[in-house]
């Protein structure tokens, strides 16, 4: 048993997720994180950091540094400093509120000019439709949108009830690992 943990390779992966005010990012992170929600709303100020292992195959451990972006950031200048070293990327936007699916593109934009990964290939992106138990998405052709905006997969995903948050992960970890 200690030999093989000690064949464990791990691997650590700066994640950014951003999207614009209110959208529920910290909540997603709370959630898939520490398994808790609440509906009272804080503002992030700034960034702030949270942690997640995930043991993803026998011999690789994971650990993924999330950088909850507060929403606010969109409009000051901190984000090329926040956004270096990033690997991936979870664009989140709210389901109830169509602005900030427009915000989106102004997210992946300033995310593709401030950061790249060698041979500037762009951040792998997912794009996350949040507040789903809210709404159904109004957004039709999510495929489409994806394909020509350069995210590499979309999930509806609920903080609140838990929806889809580790599937929308596990694929953003998948094409991390696609460039490693
Ligand atoms: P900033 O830090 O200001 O950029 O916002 P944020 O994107 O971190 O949003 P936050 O997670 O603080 O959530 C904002 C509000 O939306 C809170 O009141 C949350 O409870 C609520 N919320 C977040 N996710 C969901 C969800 O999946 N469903 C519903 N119904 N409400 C949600
Ligand atoms: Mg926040």
């Amino acid at each position: 048993f200690i030999f093989a943990a000690a064949m464990q390779r791990e691997l650590l992966f700066k994640v950014l997720v951003i999207g614009d005010l209110g959208v529920g990012k910290t909540s997603i992170i709370k959630r898939y994180v520490h398994q808790i929600y609440s509906q009272h709303y804080r503002t992030t100020i700034g960034v702030d950091f949270a942690l997640k292992v995930l043991q993803w195959d026998k011999d690789t451990v994971i650990r993924l540094q999330l950088w909850d972006i507060a929403g606010q950031e969109r409009y000051g200048n901190m984000t090329r400093v926040y956004y270096r070293e990033a690997v991936g990327a979870l664009v989140v936007f709210d389901v109830t509120r169509a602005s900030t699916f427009d915000a989106v593109m102004k997210w992946k934009d300033d995310l593709d000019q401030k950061v790249t990964l060698n041979h500037g290939v762009p951040v792998p992106a997912v794009l996350l439709a949040n507040k789903s138990d809210q709404a159904p998405c109004q957004q039709p052709r999510l495929d489409s949108f994806c394909r020509e905006n350069g995210f590499v997969g979309w999930f509806e995903t609920s903080a609140k009830e838990n929806t889809n948050i580790e599937e929308g992960a596990r694929c953003l970890v998948e094409h991390i690992l696609s460039h490693e």
